[in-house]
């Protein structure tokens, strides 16, 4: 079987074709950064309108990738949340319309349970169970996942999300957005003991993460360091603020990471969402599962930010799965902005 999947939950616009059978054939993607780099983060409104601009010439683009033509798919699959409400309405509606034009049956999908399996999309696949970490702009979590469908919540963020961290300290710092890359890019050429920063709840006997108070540590050095300056902070200190605000991160995230590796007894970890691109994370978390003997599995680099790839993937596992039901042609249809994962298969 083949899924046509989409991907329209923020500022990337995914098109992809994945075949139950033979993984992934192909995917095409625009990313919005360049439109919102202006305004310092995402604009709803103009990612819809751009969502609506893309879907359409990125189909295309796929199916002359794979060689394939509509006639050749057999299901649409669709981020249906959570995510911006406009935003996720483009998508929606293009694949539901899709499905509805070909007389084929349309999926919703979680956009974190794209997240979660799409380490599954790179050689070698972990088997189930694992322990997930799933770390993007919207969401900090730690998972056990027994198999598809079937994830439990270990612990997460109680205010701001790591990604979240990343882009708001990052613009504190006048580093632009998306923060994340930007912030890791400075911190390479920085010292991170320089600068010592809070590693919230790094102690709490809890997998729980909390990240407000370390953007608050970083806007009253950004403060301390523009009265220091004159407002014309050098280089150098920017660099090791950013590297100590990438090692606090990092800390944490690595250190909840091993703790429910431990209190699970699982000995695989899978590591998926934006933040799962930064490199220092990769590493530790590498060295560290290391010592237990655990592995540690990513989605390849370029599809651990959002992409179509991991929609048309996860649509396609609960379908191998037999998690499909038999009315996934009705024609109406409505998305979740706010979605728990545990309800990923509340919307057939
Ligand atoms: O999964 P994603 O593409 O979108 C959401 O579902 O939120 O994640 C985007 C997040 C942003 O916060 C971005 O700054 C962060 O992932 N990110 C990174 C890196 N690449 C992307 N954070 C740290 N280091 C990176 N290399
Ligand atoms: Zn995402």
């Amino acid at each position: 079987m083949k899924i046509l999947g989409y991907e329209s939950s923020c500022d990337e616009t995914g098109v992809a074709i994945v075949c139950t059978e033979k993984g992934l054939l192909g995917h095409a993607l625009h990313s919005q950064i360049a439109m919102h780099q202006h305004y310092g983060g995402v604009v709803p409104e103009l990612a819809s309108r751009d969502h609506i601009r893309r879907a359409l010439p990125l189909t295309r683009e796929v199916l002359e990738q794979t060689g394939l033509s509509l006639s050749d798919i057999d299901a649409v699959a669709y981020t249906a949340g959570p995510g911006l409400a406009g935003a996720l309405l483009v998508g929606a509606s293009v694949a539901r319309s899709l499905a509805w034009a070909l007389d084929l049956p349309a999926i919703p999908v979680h956009h974190l349970e794209g997240h979660l399996l799409s380490p599954l999309l790179a050689e070698p696949r972990p088997d189930f169970p694992f322990v997930a970490l799933l770390v993007s702009g919207g969401h900090t979590q730690l998972m056990r996942v027994d198999g598809v469908g079937q994830y439990e919540l270990l612990g997460e963020t109680l205010d701001d999300a790591a990604g979240e961290a990343f882009d708001k300290s990052a613009k504190l710092m006048g580093l632009g957005y998306p923060g994340g890359p930007a912030l890791s890019n400075m911190a390479q050429k920085g010292n991170a003991d320089a600068v010592v920063l809070p590693r919230p709840m790094l102690h709490s006997k809890d997998l729980d993460f909390s990240f407000s108070g370390l953007k608050t540590a970083v806007l009253l050095k950004m403060k301390e360091l523009k009265v220091k300056y004159n407002d014309e902070v050098p280089e150098e200190q920017l660099a090791n603020l950013a590297a100590g605000t990438e090692a606090a991160i990092v800390d944490v995230l690595a250190a909840k990471a091993i703790r429910a590796l431990k209190e699970t007894g699982l000995k695989r970890l899978v590591v998926a969402g934006g933040v799962g691109a930064n490199l220092p994370l990769r590493n530790r978390l590498l060295t560290q599962a290391a010592k237990l003997k655990a592995e540690v599995f990513f989605p390849p680099v370029a599809l651990c930010t959002d992409n179509g790839a991991m929609i048309a993937f996860a649509a396609a596992m609960r379908a191998n799965a037999g998690l499909l039901p038999e009315n996934l042609k009705n024609p109406s249809f409505t998305v979740r902005p706010r979605w728990e994962l545990s309800e990923a298969g509340a919307l057939y």
